[in-house]
């Protein structure tokens, strides 16, 4: 049998694209899912009893656009589609299955499964873990080609980790080895690649012009560098980077950690006499026991820096069911004495956009020292919350991190009449408070001793 599909330039080279991961990414309606379509089709037909999942999200997301669009495309002559098991079959022995990971956990239905090609449509919809987990179901014994073709615009949750692997790592258009030894590429998609939207529906790009700043450049122009949804669109590199320089002994220096057994985050932070803060130094690593990483920390901070607080999220107060201690007293065990701060998440990101915000002529308060590769990747991969639109995303989990560890210091900084004050670690008063404390009115006397403690 025969039938006609006609393809744009850029849905061709999507289509012959043999790299092992594909990323076709861009604008709205530049026919990323329609090429995936077609490829799907096309694939199914020129290698017999071959097996391909097409993945969205959600259901609901997969249903209304691409197994509407298969059903449209695929010649009924040779393609049945089951709706209980979302499984098409060509008659060439071919199948597609059509599948969606709307939670983490969702990957591990594919976990006996085997797939010459797993197709994404909105990738950056898929945390990063979820794409690792399944590109492994991509194997078999036969000789066909093995390959992840994913679609996308840029945004979303997965907008750092997709930018990363494939917009940042290569050259647009141009085929390139990942550090990991895997061919990739990314073939950029506009509006004017796909005529027949274009053509069919001129208002479109009006509609599109219409949007609000930030999303125009990421639908119309499928521009990367700004993506809606980015919690933390005041950091900028050149405003938030510092020059490194030594810091003086005088300065009060804080460490401000996030501690789980999955990832340890810990951040040393400066304090200038003015009042400007500086991030100086981190250290994150996964799969740490707590002596592991008590002793890491200390081993990165010099003897002769003296650490005026380590602050800590309340979490690690809570007792252990096995051994009846908490999580800070083994780190106190082990050499390093936390201060509570506060898990309040949304005054804490709010204190931290205080921190970052500028002005034309006033510089933002706090600044990262570019060592500082960490959190600098993270606090603008931080995307907001879909349904509590004042917090962060709390996925990926991988990118909350240092930014949990830098929320505790923000906080800890805007409220510094802390109603865990009882909790906090007893510290004896160090020169630099007595010296505040002397020089200070009766007033100002009262609220130094809120905000260091009852002196020791
Ligand atoms: N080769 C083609 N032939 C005919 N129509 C096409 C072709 N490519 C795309 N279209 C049509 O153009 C419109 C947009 O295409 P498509 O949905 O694939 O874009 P998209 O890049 O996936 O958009 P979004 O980013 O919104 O998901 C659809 O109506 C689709 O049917
Ligand atoms: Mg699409």
């Amino acid at each position: 049998m025969k039938f006609k599909l006609s393809v744009t330039q850029k849905q061709k080279s999507f289509i012959d694209a043999n790299e092992s991961e594909v990323l076709f990414g861009g604008a709205a309606g530049g026919g990323k899912s329609y090429g995936q379509m077609v490829d799907t089709l096309l694939f199914a037909l020129k290698y017999p009893r071959s097996k391909q999942l097409v993945l969205r999200r959600t259901f609901a997301e997969l249903d209304k656009s691409l197994i509407r669009l298969s059903l449209s495309l695929f010649p009924k002559e040779i393609y049945t589609f089951n709706s209980s098991s979302h499984t098409g079959k060509f008659k060439n022995g071919s199948c597609v299955d059509f599948g969606y990971c709307a939670t983490e956990n969702d990957v591990y239905q594919y976990q006996s499964a085997e797939y010459d090609v797993i197709r994404f449509d909105e990738l950056t919809h898929f945390t990063e873990a979820q794409y690792i987990y399944l590109i492994s179901r991509v194997r078999g014994a036969n000789a066909y080609p093995k390959q992840i073709k994913s679609s996308t615009n840029p945004g979303g949750i997965g907008h750092a980790w997709v930018k990363r692997r494939f917009v940042d790592a290569g050259q647009r258009g141009k085929s390139f080895l990942g550090e990991d030894g895997m061919r990739r590429i990314f073939i950029p998609s506009r509006l004017d690649d796909n005529r027949f939207l274009t053509q069919g529906d001129p208002k479109y790009r009006e509609r599109l012009l219409a949007l609000p700043e930030r999303e125009k450049k990421a639908l119309l122009y499928g521009d990367w560098d700004i993506f809606e949804g980015q919690y933390f669109p005041e950091f900028k590199r050149d405003v938030h980077i510092a020059a490194p320089f030594e810091i003086p002994r005088s300065w009060r220096k804080f460490r401000t950690i996030d501690y789980g057994l999955d990832r340890l985050a810990c951040l040393w932070i400066a304090v200038s006499p003015e009042g400007r803060f500086f991030v100086y130094r981190e250290y994150c690593e996964s799969n740490l026991s707590i002596s592991a990483a008590a002793k890491a920390i200390l081993e990165r901070t010099p003897e002769c820096e003296e650490i005026y607080a380590t602050l800590a999220p309340p979490d690690l107060w809570s007792r252990s069911q096995e051994t009846g201690k908490t999580k800070a007293s083994l780190f106190s065990e082990y050499g390093i004495n936390f201060t509570k701060t506060s898990n309040e998440r949304e005054a804490g990101w709010l204190a931290l956009k205080e921190l970052i915000s500028y002005e034309k002529e006033r510089a933002p308060k706090l600044k990262f020292f570019p060592q500082c590769e960490e959190i600098i990747k993270c606090l603008p991969a931080l995307t907001i919350d879909k349904i509590k639109t004042s917090d962060c995303a709390t996925e990926p989990h991988e990118i909350t991190h240092a930014p949990d560890a830098l929320r505790g210091f923000a906080i800890f900084y805007a409220r510094p009449e802390r109603e865990t004050k009882d909790e906090k670690v007893k510290m004896p008063w160090s020169q630099d408070m007595w010296e505040d404390y002397f020089s200070a009115s009766e007033e100002e006397k009262k609220y130094l001793k809120r905000k260091y403690g009852e002196p020791l």
